[in-house]
């Protein structure tokens, strides 16, 4: 490349520092735009979704492209529940985990290990494939809740076939079936979290996709992604900035405080939403109902007020991560389990990501913004 052709290639990788606004690669999964905060799977409204649909739904839509009729979602139910449960040579596994293990290592590990006991792992066919992903939604649920189980030195609990995807999680997590309103508020949780567009982790997951790896290493690598603070971290860290805080009255001025010293608020800005995440506007509700129900807002009331002052010194608004916090918290779930769930909730968007790629493939092969020396001559070792 000439010297002028190369200063054109870098001042724009520049421009796309990030490769932000940069289409990668076509799709039909998922929308955003992000000066009007509007979110869509599949061309349906986040909103509507949040309100009308069940995770099972969700799942349905995201994989097939169109929302399910009663059959089609019963036969979906049917198979997730015929796939949840974990191969005991993988639980077996995890019990010979560390006990202090990140769960998001662990929950990685486990994935990319169940891969060794599916039958189809070397059958590349798009069917197998399809086949692996609904084994791979089921089963990662039942990975999160026994590794809490082992590491709590309890015996990890089988999943139950009468249970919705949400309740059987919490089911499996705490040994009792959730009431109906935990069981709904997770339930929207899933949902908000299953797609988000070419995401980091989603991206990941394509890129090693795009080079015909298997489903499961493709999805090991998008959880690899998630578990850093700038993407799926995020969540856990706002809960801990929470208990940090820990009145409502100290709030203002913890926040001011961490503001002045320019340091990043966990659970706030976003690549993408230049306005409200659509997604928070459902979790701050369900933190407040949630609150509210228990007769304790103080975990939203200190939200709240970090939120407003946030908006007023920085003008940044709050992301998925900050009210799915005190959701989680106040559903009694332990603070680093928050990013393995939410790899819960994308392995569902991950997984139809890696089949939409398989199905149009291109291999994923930007250039790097090279600003290295060019040119240079060479010294042997005794001169260097
Ligand atoms: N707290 C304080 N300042 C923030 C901020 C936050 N959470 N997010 C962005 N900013 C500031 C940056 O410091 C920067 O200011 P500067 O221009 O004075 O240096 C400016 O806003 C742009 O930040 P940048 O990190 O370049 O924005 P981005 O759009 O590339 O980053 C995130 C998006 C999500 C990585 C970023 O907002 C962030 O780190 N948020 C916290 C982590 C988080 O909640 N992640 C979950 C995302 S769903």
């Amino acid at each position: 490349m000439s010297q002028a052709a190369t200063s054109t290639a870098n001042a724009n990788a520049n421009a796309n520092a990030g490769l932000r606004d940069v289409p990668a690669a076509p799709s039909s999964i998922c929308w955003i735009d992000g000066d009007e905060g509007i979110l869509s799977y599949r061309g349906y409204n986040i909103h509507d979704l949040a309100t009308h649909c069940s995770f099972e739904e969700v799942i349905y839509l995201l994989w097939y492209g169109k929302l399910p009729n009663q059959s089609q979602l019963d036969e979906l139910k049917g198979k997730l529940n015929a796939n949840m449960s974990a191969p005991p040579e993988v639980l077996g596994l995890m019990m010979a985990f560390p006990q202090n293990a990140v769960p998001m290592a662990a929950l990685r590990t486990a994935v990319s290990a169940l891969a060794f006991y599916d039958p189809e792992t070397n059958d590349k066919s798009f069917e197998a494939s399809q086949r692996k992903a609904m084994r791979l939604m089921g089963q990662t649920a039942t990975l999160v809740a026994a590794f809490d189980n082992i590491r709590n030195g309890r015996t990890p609990l089988a999943p139950r076939s009468d249970l919705s995807f949400a309740a059987n999680f919490l089911y499996m997590l705490t040994g009792k079936e959730p009431d109906d309103i935990s069981e709904r508020a997770f339930d929207i949780a899933l949902t908000l979290h299953a797609d988000h567009e070419f995401n980091a982790s989603t991206f990941a997951a394509r890129v090693t996709a795009a080079t015909l790896a298997d489903i499961y290493a493709s999805v090991t690598s998008g959880m690899a992604a998630l578990s850093g603070p700038l993407h799926g971290g995020a969540n856990e860290q706002v809960m801990r900035m929470l208990l940090d805080v820990g009145t409502v009255e100290g709030a203002e001025n913890w926040i001011r405080t961490k503001l002045a010293n320019k340091e990043k608020v966990m659970g706030f800005g976003h690549a993408v939403y230049r306005t409200e995440d659509p997604r928070a506007t459902h979790l701050r509700r369900m933190s407040e109902e949630i609150g509210k129900r228990q007769g304790n807002t103080q975990w939203f009331d200190m939200s709240k007020r970090i939120e407003t002052i946030v908006k007023e010194e920085k003008g940044l608004n709050a992301n998925v991560d900050f009210y799915s916090a005190s959701t989680y918290y106040q559903l009694g779930i332990a603070l680093d389990l928050y990013t393995p769930i939410f790899g819960v909730s994308r392995m569902s968007g991950w997984t139809a990501h890696v089949l939409e790629q398989y199905s149009n493939n291109k291999l994923l092969r930007p250039r790097s913004d090279y600003q290295g020396e060019l040119g240079l001559t060479f010294v042997p070792m005794d001169k260097r």
